[in-house]
C-alpha cells in the first residue's frame, strides 16, 4: 500500500483545497472570503456573514432581504420536537441536547436524506438549519430554567430574534436592547468560521461519506463541545471563578498550568496555529471592556482575566510555547454580562459557527471531494494464535 506518512493531530497535513476561510498563524490574520475579521467584525451583521460564507459573496440588499425572509419562514420547529425536551433530564448539558436535536432534524426533514440533492434543494436544507437552530439553542435554555418557551416572531432580524426567544418577556412593550443586539452579532461574526479546526474537519469528514447536511453538523457540534475547542469557553470562565474563589493568586495558578505534574491547563490559553497572536482575542477583549461599560456591568472576573493574560505574556513557559488568549478567553466574560449562564457558552459558539460548518460542508460537496479515510501505521501483534477460551490460562 505505499509509504504512509504520519502526522499524529494533522499538525501539517491539509485535508482540502478551500476557499472559505484565510488564516495566517504567524502574522494573526483572519479573514473569511478575503474580507478582515476585524472589518467585518465592526461593519457586518451576523446574517451578512453568515450569507458571505455560504454562497462566498456578501450579499447585496434583496438577497439579504430574500436570505432574512427565507429564514425566517422557517424559525418554527416542528411540535412534536417539543417532546424531546421533556425527555432530557432538567439539568443536562444544552450541548449534548444540541447534538441529539440537530441530528434528529433529518427525521422531521427527510427530504435532507436524498443522495444529489438540486442547489434549490440544498439550499432549503441549508435555510431549514439556519432558521431552527436559534430556535432550538432559544428552547434548550428556556427549558433549563423551567420557563415558558417563546415562539419565534419573524419580525424580527436573525439575531434579534433569537435573542428574543431568549430572554424576551410575554409583555407587549418588552424590546431586545440594542447593544445586547449588537454584542452578540460580533460575537456570532468572530466565531462563524476558523477553517480546517476540529469541528469543521470533522463536519466535512462525515459529509464525505454523502451523509446528510444534519447529521454532519451534529458531529461536528460534538467535535466542539471538547474542553480543547469550543468547550474552552465555559472552562475559563468556570476557572477565572474558581481563582477569585481561592483570593485571586494569579501566579499560583500560572505555576499549576506550567506544573508537568499537574493536568490544569490555562484554559483559554494556547492555539494549534495562532503563534503570535489570536486577531478573535483582541477584537474580543476590547468588546468586552465597551459592553460590560455599556451595560453598566462591573464584573471581578474580567481584572483577574487581564491579570492572568498580563502575568502569563511576561512568563518564559508561556513565551517559549507561544501562548497567548484565544478566542474563548475573554468571550465568557460577555456572554456572562449578556445574561448567559456558563452552560450555554458552548452552544452560542456553535451557534456562530453554523453557517462556517454549512460552508465547509458544501463546498466539499461541490468540489465532489472524495471520501475521507486516513490510513495509520499499524503498531498491534503480528500474527497470534488463537486459544479457546477454556485454554486461556
Ligand atoms: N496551558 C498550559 N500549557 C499549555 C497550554 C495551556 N493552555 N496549551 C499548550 N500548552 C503547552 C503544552 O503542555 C505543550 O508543552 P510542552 O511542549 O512542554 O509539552 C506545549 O504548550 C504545546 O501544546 P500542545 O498541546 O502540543 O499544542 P496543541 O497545538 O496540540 O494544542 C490547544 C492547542 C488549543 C489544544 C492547547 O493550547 C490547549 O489545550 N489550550 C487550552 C484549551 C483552549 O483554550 N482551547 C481553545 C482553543 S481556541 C478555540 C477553539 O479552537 O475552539
Amino acid at each position: 500500500t505505499g509509504f504512509i506518512t504520519l502526522d499524529t493531530g494533522y499538525k501539517n497535513t491539509g485535508s482540502t483545497k478551500s476557499a472559505v476561510t484565510f488564516l495566517d498563524g504567524e502574522e494573526g490574520i483572519l479573514k473569511y472570503r478575503g474580507y478582515a475579521i476585524e472589518e467585518l467584525a465592526e461593519k457586518s451583521s451576523f446574517l451578512e456573514v453568515a450569507y458571505l460564507l455560504i454562497y462566498g459573496d456578501l450579499p447585496k440588499q434583496a438577497e439579504l432581504d430574500k436570505f432574512q425572509n427565507d429564514i425566517s419562514m422557517h424559525t418554527l420547529i416542528h411540535e412534536d420536537m417539543k417532546k424531546f425536551f421533556d425527555g432530557y433530564p432538567s439539568k443536562s448539558h444544552p450541548m449534548a441536547q444540541l447534538i441529539s436535536l440537530v441530528c434528529s432534524l433529518s427525521t422531521f426533514y427527510p427530504e435532507c436524506l436524498k443522495s444529489h440533492q438540486t442547489p434549490e434543494e440544498k439550499d432549503l436544507t441549508i435555510i431549514k438549519l439556519m432558521a431552527k437552530m436559534t430556535t432550538l439553542v432559544a428552547f434548550i435554555y428556556k427549558k433549563s430554567l423551567g420557563h415558558p418557551l417563546i415562539y419565534p416572531k419573524n419580525k424580527y432580524d436573525y439575531v434579534t430574534n433569537y435573542l428574543w426567544m431568549t430572554f424576551g418577556q410575554r409583555t407587549e412593550d418588552y424590546e431586545v436592547n440594542p447593544v445586547v443586539v449588537s454584542a452578540m452579532n460580533k460575537l456570532l461574526i468572530l466565531h462563524a468560521d476558523h477553517e480546517q479546526n476540529c469541528s469543521a474537519s470533522t463536519v466535512r469528514m462525515v459529509g464525505s461519506s454523502d451523509c446528510n447536511l444534519y447529521a454532519s453538523i451534529s458531529a461536528g457540534i460534538a467535535a466542539l463541545w471538547g474542553p480543547l475547542h469550543g468547550g474552552a469557553n465555559q472552562a475559563v470562565i468556570e476557572m477565572l471563578e474558581l481563582i477569585k474563589e481561592d483570593g485571586g493568586d494569579t501566579e499560583k495558578w500560572i505555576n499549576k498550568a506550567k506544573d508537568k505534574n499537574d493536568p490544569f491547563r490555562m484554559m483559554g490559553f494556547g492555539h494549534r496555529v495562532y503563534k503570535n497572536f489570536d486577531p478573535r482575542a483582541k477584537i474580543i477583549k476590547k468588546a468586552c471592556d465597551d459592553i460590560l461599560e455599556n451595560l453598566g456591568i462591573d464584573d471581578p472576573v474580567l481584572e483577574i482575566a487581564k491579570k492572568l493574560e498580563e502575568a502569563a505574556l511576561t512568563d518564559q513557559y508561556f513565551i517559549d510555547r507561544k501562548l497567548y488568549p484565544n478566542v474563548d478567553f475573554y468571550s465568557g466574560i460577555i456572554y456572562r454580562a449578556l445574561g448567559f449562564p456558563s452552560e450555554m457558552f458552548t452552544v452560542l459558539f456553535a451557534l456562530g459557527r453554523l453557517p462556517g460548518w454549512i460552508a465547509q460542508w458544501k463546498e466539499m460537496h461541490e468540489n465532489k471531494e472524495p471520501i475521507n479515510r486516513p490510513r495509520q501505521i499499524y503498531v498491534g501483534h503480528k500474527d497470534r494464535e488463537f486459544v479457546p477460551i477454556s485454554s486461556r490460562g
